[in-house]
Parts: C-alpha cells; structure tokens; sequence
C-alpha cells in the first residue's frame, strides 16, 4: 500500500525539511502485512523472554498481524482516529507492541513513557501531548519488587490538566490492579468482538510518534518521528549498519521507553522481516550474568544491540567469563553498542571473550538511528577503540569551533550536523516549532548542534568525549540535572541547588546534588537529604538513581552568579582542576571537598 515518492526532499520552507514529500504509506503495513503477504506469516516476529516472570513467548507475523488488527480495532472503538496522540505507559510486554504498532495502523501518534519514570514526569507529557487514551498495565517486574502502574498513572492523571478520556489497562498474570469505572477499561474486554482495523495510508510527513527525551531544562523535549523518513532510514541500516538479513534473529537488549526499543526493539527488524526479541529483565540478577548468553543461545540471535553499561553490570560479576562458557553463543556474528561512551576496558574484554566485532556506534532519540557507525553491511571498516567510527550516509557530521568554524582534525569541537538532517531523524518538537529551532539550530547557523562535544581524526573517525549541555547519561538513560534540580528547589528548606553527573564505574555517570539551606531549618542534615533524595524519586523517578546529596554553606559561583558545575564534578571525580578565575568565594571548594567524602566522593 501507499503511493511513491517523486519529489525526494522538500526544502522550500527550511529549516523544516521534508524527505519524501508527496509519498505515503503505513508503518503497520511494512513492519507486518507486508511479510505475511510475501510468505513470512508461520515466522517469528517477537520473541517474548522475561525471567523475571519466568514467561516464554513466541508471536509470529500472522499472529502479530492478527493482534494489531483487533487492538487498531479497539483504538478505533474508543474513537481514535488519524493524528490523535495515544500515551503508552507499559513494561517490556508483547501487548507494547502491540498498541504501538496498533497505533501506527490507524495513523495515530504514540508517546511511550518509560516505566521507570514517576507520575510527574507522566503528567507533564500528558499536558504536552494531550493523548485521547492511555495504554497502560497492571505492573512491571523489577528484580526486587513489583511497580504497580495504576496508583502512578491515577496520580499522573489527576496532576495532568488534560482531561484524558479512557485508559485501557492490561491485567497482567502476576498481578490484577483495581481498575477505575470512570475512565478505565479492560484490554481484554475491548478487544472483544471489534472489527478488525485496516491500515490507514498516511502522508510520509505524517507523524508516527513523539518520544519525549531530556534537555537542558526540566521541560522534557518532544522527539517527532515521521513515518516515510523512519521506515526508509531503519529498514537501510539492518542491512547496511547491522549486516542482518531477513529471517535473522535480531536483539535489542533495551527498553521500549527510549529511543533505541522504538528502533531496534520493534520498527527496525520487523520492517526488515526479522525476529525480534522482546527481554523483560536485566543483565545481571535476572538470575545471574549468565541470562544474555542463554538467550544468545537459545533463540539464535545474530546481533545483540546493547547499552555498555549492561555489559559492565556482566563483566562485573563474571570477570573471567566463565558464564559465556556453558552456551553456545556461535551464532553471534557482532555486538553493537550504544547510549553512552563505550569504556575501551569492557570494549577489550568483550573482543577478548566473544572473539567477534564490537562495534560502538553513536546516536539520539533525535537522530532516530546511527550517525556514525562501522556499516558492517557494506565494509568491516578497522576498528579503533574509543570511537564509533564513521558518520553514516545521509549525516554531514563537522566538528565546529565557538565562532562555528570547522576545526583541525585531533582539535574537540561541537560535533554538528549540517542540514538538512537525513530522513528518520526529527522534523521538528511536538508543537514546539521554535524551541526546535532554538534548542538545536540557533547556535551554529546552517547546522543541528547535537550537544555532543569531541573531535575527529586524520581518517574521519569520530571520538565523542562529553555533552555541552545538563544532559548525564546514568545507565545508559538519559536525564537531565535541570529538571533534577528544579525538583530539589521545590523542598521547602532548599534555598539553592546543583547537581552535576559525577563518574560510576557501573553506570557511567551518577547524579550528585548539593544543597543549600534556608535559614531557620531546624532538621538535621541527614533529614534534609533524606527527603530530597526521596523527592527526586516520586518527581522524575527511580531511574534517575539519585541517591547522593550533600549540604553545603554555599555554591561556588562566578562573580555574575553561574553555578561553578564543571569544577563541583571534577572535585567528586578527583581529577585535576583549576580554581577558576571568576570565582567570588575560593573557601568554598574546601567545604564541598569535606561534605564529599562521606558520601564516598
Ligand atoms: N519501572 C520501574 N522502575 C524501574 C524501571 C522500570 N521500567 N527501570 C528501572 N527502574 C528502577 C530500578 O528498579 C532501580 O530502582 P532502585 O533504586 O529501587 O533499585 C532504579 O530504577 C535504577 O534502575 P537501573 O538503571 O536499571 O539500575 P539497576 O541498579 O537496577 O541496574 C544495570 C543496573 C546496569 C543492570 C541496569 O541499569 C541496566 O540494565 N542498564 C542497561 C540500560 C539500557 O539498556 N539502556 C538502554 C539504552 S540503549
Ligand atoms: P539518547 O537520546 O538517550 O539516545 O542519548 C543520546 C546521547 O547519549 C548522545 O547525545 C551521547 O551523549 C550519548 N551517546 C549515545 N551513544 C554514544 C556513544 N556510542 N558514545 C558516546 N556517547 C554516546
């Protein structure tokens, strides 16, 4: 289905550019009719395997096909129609999928929200994207306990000032939630007789998703994904990055919440007619540091697609790699690696266990897919450890000065893309066509500022070093410090705040808050911190993982009153550092090193 392209790009109202302008399609269609049209219906699409539920699952194209249809039927029961917003709050289940792709069917646009954030965090995006329904479940597993979703995404609704109209719930197995009469229903209620819902043919331009993601402020930005420029980019790089073909087995070990679960959890392999595996559980714990090999084993998988921090949290508790050893893990042609700087320490001991390519690659929920990799579909290009190689086909990455001017190889620099982006990467923000613009366009003219800093060498290849901007990178998850400090400015006795992303050896960076007191507080510290540690965990959520806070007399600031962050991180990562020039009140640092050390800074 869908009409053919014949103009290419659209760039008569730049920066708004738009790849294949008079085309259309529908994302459904190609991720499963479309196989179970050429004969791919008996093959595995997702293969579901939770250990923490000890839940085995396999879901072919036609059964797929099947389950989308009567969902998309659901949606349309409840009167979604075209370009209304559908919010996903849900774990890592079949049934996820499912309503997403369930959406893209009916040309509706869905915002996943990761489980591991709090109702606030819900609610600010109920408010920005004003979904017509939500889908949501029961609960989700973590290793130690159960999230029950209702009582979070109850609270998120009543905070929210959009009026959401229904909320269909998934009563999970292990656990049934009480459902509210007034606007919950149950899914598998809903899906009882409906008709099943064809695909809508939707302009390439059309949105597919908004997926929000962290910026320098607490207002989270809304990722617009289309669907023309999304289906062509991810369909391209199975072959030509991940070298797998259709029918291969093809694992993303991430989370449907981010950027990568989108990509490479659902709509990349199933347009590629590849299986994918669906994984509810955790690298280590879920029993042990064993569970990806097992899985590699048993399911054949050819590329596995992970966050470093995944592989440390292994390497950590099987440093000899004596798990690796009681699997048949031959099928495993590469690794690929993502969401944050791959460490050279667990790149070298996975070549030295695995014996295959361990490829880094770098990319963003707004980029939708790699900017620079090693395309192993058309060359095994050497690797060079530290860097992800080469900037893809389709991205004009430079390294800029200040004054955005390219700089000399080996010289670090904002690492830039020239526009226009290529298809798959973002059109714009969810309603927010100015912020787009100032948030990534505004500093170098002519460019998308990714917020990224590094250089490139003689031979192209690209070295990420830091953000230039409150963005930390915790487990592979994105957060920023900003929203983590206009949360902790909301405790009555915070007088002044601020967090930076201190270094872990597991999870790559850490939030570290240090406070300032109100005067008249009579709670001891250990209270204070105690509360904002909390605070910080019912407002943005556990995953932000901040758990280490100190109080201080005052911050260190320059002369016109800018926070001193770079100088407060390398005092908590102990590297060298310069007392600034500009600095009103030298003592300070002094103090700041006395309240770090009992947290262990
Ligand atoms: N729902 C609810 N809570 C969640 C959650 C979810 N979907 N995901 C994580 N959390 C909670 C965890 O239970 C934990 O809570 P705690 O403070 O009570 O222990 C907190 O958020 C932090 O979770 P996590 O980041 O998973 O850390 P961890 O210490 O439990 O595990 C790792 C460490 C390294 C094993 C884990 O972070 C990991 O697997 N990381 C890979 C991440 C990844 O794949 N990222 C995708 C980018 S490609
Ligand atoms: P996200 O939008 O959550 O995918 O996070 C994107 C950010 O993660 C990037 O801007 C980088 O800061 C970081 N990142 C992702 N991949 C890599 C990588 N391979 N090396 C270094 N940093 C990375």
């Amino acid at each position: 289905m869908g009409k053919k392209t014949k103009k290419i790009l659209d760039n008569s109202n730049s920066p708004f550019y738009k790849w294949f302008p008079d085309g259309t399609l529908n994302t459904s269609y190609n991720a499963i009719d479309r196989h179970v049209l050429s004969g791919r219906g008996d093959q595995d699409a997702i293969i579901y395997d939770s250990p923490v539920t000890n839940t085995k699952k396999r879901i072919t194209y036609s059964q797929l096909q099947y389950k989308v249809s009567q969902f998309a039927g659901a949606l349309t029961k409840l009167s979604v129609v075209k370009g209304d917003r559908v919010i996903i709050y849900m774990p890592m289940i079949p049934e996820a999928l499912v309503a997403m792709l369930a959406c893209a069917r009916i040309g509706a646009v869905h915002s996943v929200v990761f489980g591991g954030f709090a109702s606030n965090e819900l609610a600010v995006r109920i408010d920005d994207c004003k979904p017509k329904v939500i889908v949501s479940a029961s609960c989700g597993h973590e290793p130690n306990r159960i999230i029950e979703y209702k009582p979070l995404l109850d609270k998120a609704i009543e905070i929210a000032k959009h009026q959401v109209e229904k909320c269909v719930i998934f009563q999970r197995d292990t656990f049934k939630a009480q459902l509210n009469p007034n606007y919950d229903i149950d899914w598998n209620q809903i899906i009882k007789d409906v008709s099943l819902a064809k695909s809508v043919e939707v302009d390439a331009n059309d949105p597919l998703y908004i997926l929000y993601t962290s910026g320098t402020t607490g207002k989270p930005k809304g990722v617009v994904r289309d669907n023309g420029g999304h289906a062509v980019s991810l369909k391209w790089s199975m072959n030509n990055i991940y070298n797998v073909n259709p029918g291969d087995v093809y694992w993303a070990a991430s989370d449907i919440g981010w950027v990568v679960g989108h990509s490479y959890i659902v709509y990349a392999p199933l347009f590629h007619g590849c299986t994918t595996v669906l994984f509810e559980g955790k690298p280590i714990g879920t029993p042990d540091a064993g569970t990806f090999w097992r899985i590699i084993s048993e399911y054949k998988v050819k590329v596995l697609f992970t966050a470093p921090t995944a592989l440390r949290a292994v390497k950590r508790d099987d440093p000899t790699g004596e798990y690796i050893k009681n699997f048949d893990i031959t099928s495993l042609q590469s690794l690929f690696l993502a969401g944050e700087r791959a460490d050279p320490d667990t790149v070298l001991w996975l070549e030295d266990k695995l014996k295959i390519p361990i490829i880094d690659h770098w990319w963003q929920t707004e980029t939708g897919w790699p900017v620079a990799s090693n395309p192993l579909g058309i060359e095994a290009l050497p690797i060079k450890t530290g860097s992800p190689t080469l900037a893809m086909p389709g991205y004009d990455v430079q390294v800029l000065s200040e004054e955005g001017k390219e700089v000399p190889r080996g010289t670090l620099g904002a690492i830039s893309i020239k526009l226009p982006l290529p298809p798959g990467s973002l059109p714009t923000l969810w309603n927010a066509d100015d912020r787009y613009i100032e948030s990534y366009l505004a500093t170098f003219k002519g460019y998308y500022e990714t917020g990224d800093a590094g250089y490139q060498d003689e031979e192209d290849y690209l070295y990420i070093m830091s953000r230039t901007d409150d963005v930390i990178n915790v487990a592979g998850h994105r957060l920023s410090t900003g929203a983590m400090e206009e949360a902790l400015s909301n405790h009555i006795d915070v007088a002044e705040c601020a967090v930076v992303g201190v270094y872990d050896d597991l999870k790559g960076q850490v939030p570290l808050g240090l406070i300032c007191l109100n005067k008249g507080c009579n709670k001891t510290h250990e209270i204070v911190c105690k509360e904002v540690v909390d605070l910080v965990r019912n407002d943005i959520g556990p995953v932000a993982a901040f758990k280490s806070v100190a109080v201080v007399s005052s911050l260190p600031k320059t002369r016109s009153g800018k926070i001193l962050r770079a100088t407060i991180r390398k005092i908590a990562d102990k590297v060298e550092w310069e007392m600034p020039a500009t600095v009103d009140n030298p003592l300070v640092f002094e103090e700041i090193k006395k309240a770090l050390k009992p947290l262990g800074y």
